[in-house]
């Protein structure tokens, strides 16, 4: 691992800014943790160490795991920890006066070049970094929980953030092996909770109105929806299912779809000039010819699916 890479700051001790220790820590960064509450701190190496070593034992560390725990140092001193980072991860709870105020407070102590990054579920920076001299640097870095375990991260930028910040931020989160995505506009729920906001709504639906059990439900999404979903995404997803790859399958089930989505008083229909975005978009990662091949590769990651839900006892 390179030593010359610069310290990363986490403000907030808590399920997120500890997961996020691990994430950074793993990639070789050295980390500084911040957190108000002592004993809080002391309890985050101890959940550290021990994530570590579970780690290790299902073989998903590259590093030694003493070399990554001495990469991270605890403090009670935000200053101390803030100062000389490049990137610092803001943790605090999820309320908008403590993070205006933190944000305030991080504004002043980071180096010019830091890009400062809150882990808000909900909130988007545009609430509560305006007024801040160094607005331009900060955006939300969205984990979804645990981010050492879920490599998924969605980059928020606010109205005003700088496109070197964000290009930054989406830069380090690759080299930290996360998968980050770029969330051009905020928006509620930002990508994940919007899309498991449309399948929970459903899954309410069809509870309430008597077609199924909530245990069905479950069932059909981790024996069914799930299994294809942890290999590829809804639109891969019936790419693969229909020859002639998502634009036949527009053609196909589009109208089945529109009827679904106005039983339940939604009207957004994938007009042709929509459907032929994502289609280009397709067909630009998957050229039709090669349809097959990739049809016979979902198969073979199922059926490794399938042996691991066969040999993972829990
Ligand atoms: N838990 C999740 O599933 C999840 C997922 C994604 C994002 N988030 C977001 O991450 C952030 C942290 O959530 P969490 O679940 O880790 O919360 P948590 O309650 O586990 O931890 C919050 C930590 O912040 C500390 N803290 C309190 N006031 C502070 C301050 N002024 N400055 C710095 N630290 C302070 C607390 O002592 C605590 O250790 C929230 O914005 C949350 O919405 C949470």
């Amino acid at each position: 691992m390179s030593d010359t890479k610069r310290k990363i700051a986490v403000i907030g001790a808590g399920s997120i800014g500890t997961a996020f220790a691990i994430v950074f820590a793993r990639a070789g960064y050295p980390v500084a943790l911040y957190d108000p509450d002592d004993q809080r701190l002391q309890a985050a190496l101890s959940e550290i160490a021990e994530r570590l070593g579970y780690l290790t034992k299902e073989g998903l560390l590259d590093d030694d795991l003493a070399a990554i725990q001495t990469r991270v140092a605890v403090t009670s001193s935000m200053a101390q920890a803030i100062s000389g980072a490049v990137h610092i991860q803001e943790c605090a709870p999820e309320l908008l006066d403590v993070k205006r105020e933190l944000f305030a407070k991080i504004d002043a102590l980071a180096s010019a070049d830091a890009v400062i990054a809150s882990s808000s579920s909900a909130m988007p920076a545009s609430q509560y970094t305006e007024a801040l001299s160094g607005r331009a640097r900060c955006l939300v870095a969205h984990p979804t929980n645990p981010p050492y375990l879920i490599p998924m991260i969605e980059i928020v930028p606010a109205p005003w953030t700088d496109a070197d910040a964000t290009q930054r931020t989406l830069a380090l989160f690759r080299v930290a092996n996360m998968s980050p995505v770029l969330v051009n506009k905020e928006v509620e729920g930002f990508l994940l909770n919007r899309l498991q906001g449309a399948v929970l709504r459903e899954a309410y639906c069809l509870v309430r109105d008597g077609i199924a059990s909530a245990e069905d439900i479950d069932t059909v999404m981790r024996d069914g929806l799930g299994m294809r979903w942890c290999w590829i995404g809804p639109f891969e997803t019936v790419d693969l299912n229909t020859r002639g790859g998502i634009a036949s399958h527009a053609i196909k089930m589009g109208p089945a779809y529109a009827r679904m989505g106005k039983e339940r008083g939604q009207n957004d229909p994938w007009t042709e000039d929509l459907v032929a975005t994502v289609d280009g978009s397709r067909r630009k990662t998957l050229p039709l010819d090669q349809w097959s091949e990739r049809v016979a590769w979902r198969d073979r990651a199922l059926m490794a699916l399938l042996r691991l839900r066969k040999s993972f006892a829990g």
